[in-house]
């Protein structure tokens, strides 16, 4: 042992030795272990016994420490010493034990050389080193140590320091021990205060100490929630909350604010809970976090409930159901369908609480949770046997002949819901339908489920339904359920007998009402009539795309199918009614709008929910009843339309106006439509007729437009083909007139192109009310529902070369001769085609022309669109594109 390795180094850990005035020298084995080491922290050195010395020889362990104390470091041989009583099985880990000899000397080295940076490196190497379970507490030990010289030596003005309190941190709340964690997360905190620290990761230092004391401040609170301390509790999350404010981390400013209202929920106070709860919802809103936002739903309907607000929790609820639906987030959802089912029970609305028990019930089967789907079990037993009681007290009370019977006839007919009876019966309606699709092979089903569980409106549904298109040609049955099946069609000869069939026999809705009507619509959709639309679409796509500017001007991407979708509504008022909705720039404070709104949204629900496919529980439920609701509001607007319009009509006709309107909407061609008897339509009729343009003639506009911007933003060679085109012809005009639209046949091609690749109405069924043959001799009988697969025709394989590719040369003249009609029928065909579709393709032309004259459309790689087939093509995470000023770009 050389004196020199010692001379000049300054004891760092082992202060006794500097402070107790000795200066460095030599020492033997045994002086030095009886110094007495003082650690950082809460560890205590041992002074062995001359027994445990003893065992100590000649191990690696005995090894390793005369190693360092020959080489002169004491310190080191010191440390490791005491680590060693406790570490019983060294002797198995020499690559542990090497390290440790390593980087103990090189930081007794670096200490004595005054280069403590180094030192502290390298015991927070050994720190990261021991990183398994079983090595924990050494770990500790070292950050322990770390922690210690970066506080004696004020590194990097105090980033180390920092650091080294973020590391401890971590360790006590690795620990469970909240209020040292907290300690050393708020040492964090005030370090990096006001300092542009990073970690590696480029991650601002501040903002981490915000996060990790919001954490720590959370789990404290709920330490004293559980111990009903409420007011500490809040105390404590309103630090909480107030850190991830400060984080600048939205989400976790979002989360924070739900567990404030959380602990304000428990105290009682309902409406400061609503506040936070609502700044949950909001945030989760702007990010986009579905599942944040269905707690956030959950949250807000429980105080409602408390309040005793049950319509408005129900409202709440039934927005938790269909976002959890929507993000296929089964749990929340059959969560969902059991609060709507204890609300409605205690409501005494028992059938419409059977009906969410029952959902919950299903979904807890499908989640296989056995403690689950007892529960729901049992609720639904017993909202069923109140609804029983609740009719026949009725009755009971009620005195009456007639109630009398009922109450003996029901005595007597009581049965089980699945009685032998209704068991025969399904099993015959089975095998009916399995003799119907006996001719047409098909993929599996299910013998209870059919393809039901196939469709997940996952975005993987098309995918599927393709699949099969590719392994049986032109038809394949879907099961829906045991006994209800439909024949999916998907190739153009199949497509055209189903189409072009006509006669009264083929729809069940066709018949002299439909065909009168169809003749008295037509002439609103002649071209005199359509031709100043154009100057009121354009109208409405310029305030859509001056709303758009403030994207242009950020370069984030956004989602369009809403803007959209607000735009093609307020053009198609505007052409029905002459009505100025403004509901793109104040959407939702038009109870009209929000009921066409509401009322899209119900009837897409339907579609997807399958116990809704019922008449009987859509109508028990409440998304049944606010459709009702909604149905009711926009039925009485229309009414009050057509009764005002009929009044002035009468004014004018009798003082002898003459008619002086810039143009006919929709309203003026139904009022004075006559057949060949001068017979008008009723009013009845008529609004019928008025609403059926407002659903079919936005949502499925809006479909269209919306996947036309994506498929362009896609294919920017095309795009900017067409802007060329339209630059052309607009000719430094701002807007399209009538006779622009057919000289962009560029345009026109690629708009085709993309209701072939996204036809915005995917799929449209007939059900026979006769028998029907189809060209190879296979025949399906009376009572069958075909569906007619858009989607499918438009990407046959076995129709269109390579039909994923974006190609708008397709529709060329030339080629589109070379195919069947029935290859692309985006609009359907035949005598029940789209009446709208000339509408439809000047609305789509107008707005893609003027959206491409002022932005030029870009992919986002980040969010690829998944397809979902609805009552229209919609996609499950929205349709998000990039746009630039096409004026800003070089
Ligand atoms: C891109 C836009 C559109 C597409 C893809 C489209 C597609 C279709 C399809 C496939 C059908 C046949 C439905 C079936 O047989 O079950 C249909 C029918 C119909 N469409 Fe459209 N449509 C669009 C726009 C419009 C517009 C703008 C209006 C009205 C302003 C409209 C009004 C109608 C009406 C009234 C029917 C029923 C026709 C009848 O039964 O005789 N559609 N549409």
């Amino acid at each position: 042992m050389s004196s020199a390795a010692v001379s000049g180094s300054r004891r760092t850990l082992l202060t006794d030795i500097n402070t107790h005035g000795k200066t460095a020298n030599v020492k033997s084995f045994r002086e030095w272990i009886k110094d007495p080491i003082i650690y950082p922290a809460e560890e205590k050195t041992q002074i062995p016994t001359e027994h445990e010395i003893a065992q100590f020889r000649k191990t690696l362990c005995h090894n390793v420490c005369v190693g360092m104390l020959s080489e002169g470091f004491h310190r080191s041989f010191a440390e490791l010493f005491a680590l060693l009583q406790r570490w019983e099985e060294a002797e198995q880990h020499p690559h542990k034990l090497q390290t440790l000899q390593q980087h103990l000397t090189r930081a007794e080295t670096a200490e004595r050389a005054g280069q403590y940076r180094e030192a502290y490196e390298n015991h927070l190497f050994l720190a990261r080193f021991f990183a398994e379970p079983e090595d924990r507490w050494l770990k500790h030990h070292f950050f322990q140590l770390a922690l210690h010289s970066a506080r004696k030596f004020k590194m990097d003005s105090g980033k180390r320091e920092a650091e080294a309190n973020l590391h401890m941190g971590q360790v006590y709340l690795e620990k469970g021990q909240l209020e040292l964690a907290q300690e050393h997360f708020e040492g964090f905190y005030h370090l990096t205060m006001g300092r542009s620290w990073q970690d590696t990761s480029g991650r601002m230092h501040h903002s981490r100490s915000c996060e990790e004391l919001q954490r720590v401040y959370t789990l404290l609170a709920q330490r004293l929630l559980q111990d009903q301390h409420y007011a500490d509790a809040i105390k404590m999350l309103t630090k909480a909350y107030e850190m991830a404010k400060e984080s600048g981390d939205r989400g976790s400013e979002g989360e924070a604010a739900y567990q404030l209202g959380l602990a304000y929920q428990s105290t009682g106070d309902q409406k400061t809970a609503k506040q936070f709860f609502s700044m949950h919802l909001e945030i989760s809103t702007t990010l986009e976090n579905t599942d944040s936002l269905g707690r956030a739903y959950e949250a807000i309907a429980k105080s409602l409930e408390s309040e005793g607000k049950l319509t408005e929790a129900t409202e709440y609820l039934e927005k938790f159901a269909e976002i959890s639906l929507n993000s296929k987030q089964d749990r929340n959802l059959e969560k969902a369908n059991m609060c709507l089912g204890t609300i409605l029970n205690s409501g005494k609305q028992y059938d419409g609480a059977c009906v969410h028990f029952e959902h919950a019930y299903e979904i807890a089967c499908n989640l296989a949770s056995v403690p689950r789907l007892q529960k729901a079990q049992v609720c639904a037993g017993s909202a069923r046997a109140l609804s029983m009681m609740q009719t026949y007290h009725t009755l009971i009370v009620t005195p009456g002949r007639q109630n009398i019977k009922k109450i003996v006839s029901w005595k007597e007919r009581r049965e089980d819901n699945f009685s032998a009876t209704s068991l025969v019966r399904l099993l015959i309606m089975r095998r009916r339908g399995m003799r119907t699709m006996e001719p047409f092979p098909g993929p599996p089903a299910h013998w209870l489920f059919g393809h039901v569980k196939e469709f997940r409106q996952d975005g993987h549904d098309l995918e599927k339904i393709m699949k099969w298109t590719e392994q049986y040609p032109f038809a394949f049955p879907l099961w829906f359920g045991p006994s209800l099946s439909i024949l999916n069609i998907h190739h153009p000869s199949y497509v055209k007998t189903i189409l072009t069939t006509t006669g009264d026999g083929l729809l069940v809705s066709t018949g002299q009402k439909w065909f009168r009507h169809r003749r008295l619509l037509t002439p609103g959709f002649h071209y005199d009539v359509l031709k100043p639309y154009v100057k009121l679409i354009s109208d409405s796509t310029k305030v859509m795309l001056d709303k758009w500017e403030v994207y242009a001007n950020s370069e984030e991407s956004f989602e369009l199918f809403k803007h959209v979708s607000l735009m093609t509504l307020d053009s198609i008022m505007k052409c029905a009614f002459s009505c100025n909705s403004n509901c793109q720039t104040d959407s939702g404070t038009n109870p009209y709008i929000q009921a066409v709104y509401d009322l899209c949204h119900l009837v897409n629900l339907r579609f997807r929910v399958f116990p809704y496919h019922s008449k009987a529980i859509f109508h028990l439920s409440p998304h049944g009843y606010k459709f009702r609701k909604a149905t009711n509001i926009a039925q009485s607007h229309t009414a009050e339309v057509i009764r005002k319009r009929k009044e002035v009509l009468k004014i004018e006709k009798e003082q002898g106006i003459v008619k002086n309107k810039r143009y006919l909407d929709f309203l003026d061609i139904l009022l004075s439509a006559r057949d060949e008897n001068q017979q008008g339509l009723s009013d009845e009729d008529i609004r019928a007729e008025v609403d059926t343009f407002m659903f079919e003639g936005h949502d499925t506009t809006a479909s269209g437009i919306s996947w036309i911007f994506y498929n362009l933003a896609c294919n920017p060679e095309h795009q900017e083909k067409c802007r060329e085109e339209i630059l052309q012809v607009l000719d430094g005009k701002d807007m399209l007139d009538w006779e622009d639209l057919n000289k962009i046949p560029y345009t026109t091609m690629c708009i085709k192109e993309s209701l072939r690749l996204c036809p915005p109405v995917p799929g449209i069924s007939r059900k026979l009310t006769k028998p029907l043959t189809f060209f190879d001799g296979r025949t399906v009988p009376e009572g069958c529902t075909i569906g007619v697969s858009i989607y499918g025709i438009h990407l046959n394989a076995t129709v269109w070369e390579n039909p994923y590719v974006f190609d708008p040369l397709r529709f060329l003249p030339e080629n589109s001769a070379k195919r069947s009609p029935h290859a692309f029928v985006p609009f359907s065909a035949g005598p029940r085609n789209c009446i709208g579709q000339n509408f439809a393709m000047n609305e789509m032309k107008v707005a893609v022309a003027l959206t491409l004259r002022k932005y030029r459309l870009i992919k986002d790689p980040k969010h690829t669109p998944k397809m979902i087939p609805q009552v229209v093509l919609r996609s499950l995470n929205g349709i998000h594109i990039k746009i630039k000023l096409v004026e800003n770009d070089s």
